[in-house]
């Protein structure tokens, strides 16, 4: 539940999509002679950013004759998967042209789309003449940048062993050092598979390819972290990494916008915009390595300086390049103790004040001992890490790979210790921080040595004082002494000089530097603790509302979201019978927001606007056709200053955007907790909101819900699995004037096997809180283990039948949440069992919870508690071999000889059985559903 920003970003295309011809003309040379050119980018075995959910698509792009019609069309080289696609464009009058290439997929044996990866031919047309190039794959592109850095090759021994650990499939698009005093549109370069001629390209950029090809977070292709490599080998296909390396002997201030170039970034004209990138920025990447250092020392600048030329560096790439979204990971040299290296660093943290929150943000920070390959595998291994983290762990925060985040600072006086604390985000200190020493060094681990923590009095123009007294842990905030708390009303914090000595989380990857207000301490209540609750039993059941179902936007869409979109899905929940099935919830998720209107005073302050280019006809409207189709609707919205997308936040403006929610008939909204802070602050903005909708509610005479992020189990291991008791907020997240309606109890939902049982496994530790009893908060309130992934790419059909019984007998909401045009009738069978959702909707309100089975041997009894005496089941096979599992009815919540059983799958009776069931042959993944009566 980490801030993406990189979706966010990533939206800005369908924006540049638009201006896209306009733009046409700034990096394609007019087509004098008339001549079909491509930039050399485009050649034999190339490789493009894939497109899959969300992220930004590939621009195939060139000149042709004014006005000339030209076409593409990308063939499958793969017989066993055809594929065959044709683009047609008009050249502009300045020759500029551009296809924007969509997923490539190809029906799977069950008949779903399954990814593409390649390879195709593709061949380009426009009058009369054709290019063709061959051996074209859709994969993970990033682009290493930087200055001399980049010349250093891989070499010597060094390159043997890269070349010895190479996977087939790192393919390297390497750019001829060159020096161009004017921009052109294109950069001389040419791809190279395999090893060969390893010994120009850059050790970093090579080994940050081969550290990410190791590293294959989602386990299944070459470093392919989609998560849709597993179908992709059913057939024989994996995603390949592409890599480009662009030296840039040529830097000079004549190819940055005018911008940069004002800011002398650099000084002396000899800048950090890397001209060599520009032609390149117009591909769509995954991520940018970044590699600055000693030649930026040699220009000495103040850190303000050089944050500004920084931040307008990486924002003149991105704004530029017209793609959407990249990571981009800054590395650094990291052994030098000058000054100046110093300034380096406070530069970087000055030029963050919210890491994934601001436009210009380089999303993480590498500290590289050396860039060439006598020590590949440790700096590229922090490099990928990095990378892996800006691109993509923050939709998986149990792999817990991510640089911990200062999140806010404040000055305690009534503490038993007073002091600075510094907190950073929970998730990103799972394993605690840490400051590493070198082997024997008892000076570097000081503050100043293996951290620069400064404060200032004034503003950012300082002064700026060095903390000087030892930081110790307290939880997850580390504290300053007091002497340092007189001082501050800002502080930064950056990795400090010595290149051994970090402040690290448990995955060794440093603090990102930051720079944050200093607060004073919140003086906040908890809610009263709850009472003891009534029993189950005793509850009126015709008073409890059944858990919501409906659909949300974000698993397959995230942020491309716009109110075309949404009415067709709208039509086609009816179309589908998916509403008459009980889906009745329309629910946006986010990226719907704009900004904050002005206030009286001229500052964003007033009422959240949903965006203009994506609702032009505004949330009022939309919630009347919605409503129209005897739907319900809703919104989301983030309790902190900025959603997960970096769209405006409710906190410190809960009333007001609860009344704007109540203006526009809204029905539902969802609060996210990207940013959220601690408990006590959590609790306020639910409390606002409660007393908002409540009113709402009260005058509307409908119920208006409210779904919390989040409330999950105490204690999660690094390997993302959990232990423990439902946390604190298990206590009051249902009661009081907190009572959310639902809230969230694990991670991001990824259409991936481990990640639904990961979900699975936080709702089991969670169950004591949905199903009440002393201390428990339940009754009419859900557990939530987010939305369904039945229908997306990732997950084989029995997976989808497993997720959704499992779903179902959780007893939480039920959220649709896939592209309902393409949806496969398997999966809307699936959707619709009515066994199911009679499960789900059972007016006891219960959580079905694990209440046995042989767990060594992955076969799982999971069990809820019904209405009239009743049971529902799901025998579940989590091993990878078929097996049988049995029930013996003796272990079963009531206790009773002699059930009549149905099959909720099939609706079949399986008559009566006085001790045990046992169901047979059960396949890997797959489920058993049955009611007991
Ligand atoms: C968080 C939530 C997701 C989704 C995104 C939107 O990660 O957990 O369900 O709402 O934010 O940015």
């Amino acid at each position: 539940m980490r801030s993406r920003l990189r979706m966010a970003r990533r939206s800005l295309l369908l924006l540049a999509t638009l201006s896209f011809s306009a733009h046409a003309s700034a990096t394609t040379t007019p087509a004098s002679s008339a001549a079909l050119t491509l930039p050399s980018f485009f050649s034999d075995g190339a490789v493009l950013q894939v497109y899959d959910e969300g992220d930004a698509r590939s621009f195939v792009y060139g000149t042709a004759a004014p006005a000339s019609s030209v076409a593409l069309t990308l063939t499958s080289s793969m017989p066993a998967m055809p594929f065959s696609r044709t683009y047609r464009t008009m050249a502009l009058m300045d020759g500029g042209w551009a296809f924007q290439i969509d997923g490539t997929y190809a029906p799977d044996a069950q008949g779903r789309h399954a990814p593409h990866y390649g390879p195709f031919s593709v061949t380009v047309a426009a009058g009369g003449e054709r290019r063709t190039f061959s051996d074209v794959r859709f994969g993970d592109v990033y682009l290493c940048v930087g200055g001399e850095q980049m010349l250093r090759p891989v070499v010597g021994a060094g390159a043997a062993a890269a070349a010895a650990r190479a996977p087939a499939d790192i393919r390297r698009f390497e750019v001829a050092a060159a020096s161009s005093a004017a921009p052109s549109s294109d950069v001389r370069g040419a791809w190279r598979i395999g090893t060969a001629s390893l010994a120009n390209f850059s050790a970093l950029c090579y080994g940050t390819a081969l550290a990410l090809a190791r590293m294959d977070p989602a386990g299944n292709g070459v470093g392919n972290t989609t998560g849709s490599g597993k179908l992709c080998a059913a057939h024989r296909c994996t995603m390949p990494i592409g890599v480009i390396h662009a030296a840039a002997e040529s830097t000079l201030a004549a190819w940055a916008p005018a911008a940069v170039a004002a800011k002398a970034c650099g000084g002396g004209g000899s800048g950090r915009f890397n001209g060599m990138l520009a032609p390149l920025l117009r591909l769509a990447l995954r991520g940018v390595v970044y590699a600055g250092g000693e030649a930026d020392l040699a220009a000495k600048m103040a850190p303000a300086t050089y944050a500004d030329c920084f931040a307008q560096t990486v924002s003149a790439w991105r704004d530029s390049g017209q793609i959407g979204d990249f990571a981009v990971v800054f590395t650094q040299l990291g052994a030098s103790t000058s000054g100046a290296a110093s300034a380096l660093r406070l530069a970087q943290a000055t030029a963050l004040p919210r890491p994934f929150a601001e436009a210009n943000s380089i999303d993480t920070t590498a500290m590289a001992a050396r860039y060439d390959t006598s020590n590949t595998s440790e700096v590229a291994r922090r490099v990928a890490l990095g990378m892996v983290h800006a691109a993509y762990s923050k939709q998986e925060p149990g792999w817990g790979w991510s640089s911990p985040v200062l999140e806010h600072v404040r000055v305690s006086a009534n503490e038993v210790a007073h002091g600075v604390f510094l907190s950073f985000a929970a998730t990103e200190v799972k394993g605690g921080l840490r400051l590493v020493d070198r082997p024997g060094c008892t000076i570097c681990c000081k503050l100043g040595g293996g951290a620069l923590v400064q404060a200032s009095s004034g503003g950012l123009s300082g002064p700026w004082h060095n903390a000087t007294s030892l930081a110790r842990m307290r939880g997850k905030d580390w504290v300053l002494g007091a002497r340092f708390a007189a001082a501050a009303r800002l502080v930064r914090v950056a990795a400090g000089p010595d290149a051994d000595c970090f402040l690290y989380n448990a995955n060794g990857m440093p603090v990102l530097p930051a720079i944050a207000n200093v607060t004073a301490a919140e003086q906040i209540r908890l809610p009263e603790p709850p009472g003891i609750l009534a029993s189950r039993e005793s509850y009126d059941a015709a008073a409890i509302t059944p858990p919501p179902m409906g659909f949300n936007t974000w698993n397959r869409w995230h942020c491309w979201v716009d109110e075309r979109l949404l009415k067709q899905t709208a039509d086609l929940m009816v179309s589908l019978g998916l509403a008459a099935a009980g889906y009745r919830s329309l629910n946006i998720d986010d990226c719907w927001q704009s900004q904050r209107a002005l206030d009286a005073t001229g500052r964003h302050n007033g009422t959240i606007d949903a965006d203009p280019t994506r609702f032009p006809s505004g949330l009022r409207a939309f919630s009347e056709y919605v409503h129209a189709k005897n739907m319900s609707f809703g919104v989301y919205t983030s309790q902190s200053e900025v959603t997960c997308q970096a769209r405006p936040g409710s906190w410190e403006h809960e009333a007001l955007d609860a009344k704007t929610y109540c203006d526009a008939d809204v029905d539902y909204i969802k609060i996210d907790h990207c940013g959220g802070g601690q408990w006590s602050r959590n609790n306020i903005s639910w409390m606002l909101f409660r007393a908002a909708l409540d009113k709402c509610a009260a005058k509307r005479k409908r119920k208006f819900w409210m779904s919390c992020s989040s409330c999950g189990p105490t204690k999660c291991l690094l390997d993302g699995s959990c232990v423990g008791k439902p946390s604190g907020c298990g206590q009051w997240i249902a009661k009081g004037r907190v009572s959310c309606d639902l809230w969230r109890t694990g991670g991001d939902i990824q259409a991936r096997w481990s990640s639904i049982m990961a979900n699975l496994d936080m709702m089991q530790l969670m169950a004591p809180v949905q199903n009440a009893g002393p201390g428990g908060a339940g009754i009419g309130h859900f557990n939530d283990p987010d939305m369904l992934q039945v229908g997306n790419i990732g997950l084989t059909i029995l997976e989808q039948r497993s997720h959704m019984a499992l779903w179902c007998l959780l007893g939480g909401p039920l959220l649709i949440s896939t592209d309902l045009k393409q949806i496969s009738a398997p999966a809307v069978a699936i959707l619709k069992t009515k066994g199911l959702i009679d499960l789900n909707q059972d007016t006891l309100a219960t959580q079905g919870e694990r209440i046995g089975g042989n767990q060594t041997f992955g076969c799982e009894v999971w069990c809820k508690k019904l209405s009239g005496g009743r049971l529902g089941l799901v025998l579940l096979n989590r091993s990878e071999e078929t097996s049988d599992i049995t029930v013996t009815f003796a272990d079963l919540i009531i206790a009773k000889a002699g059930w009549t059983l149905t099959d909720l799958w099939t609706e079949k009776s399986l008559g009566k059985q006085a001790k045990s069931y046992t169901a047979q042959a059960v396949p890997s993944h797959g489920n058993v559903a049955l009611l007991l009566v």
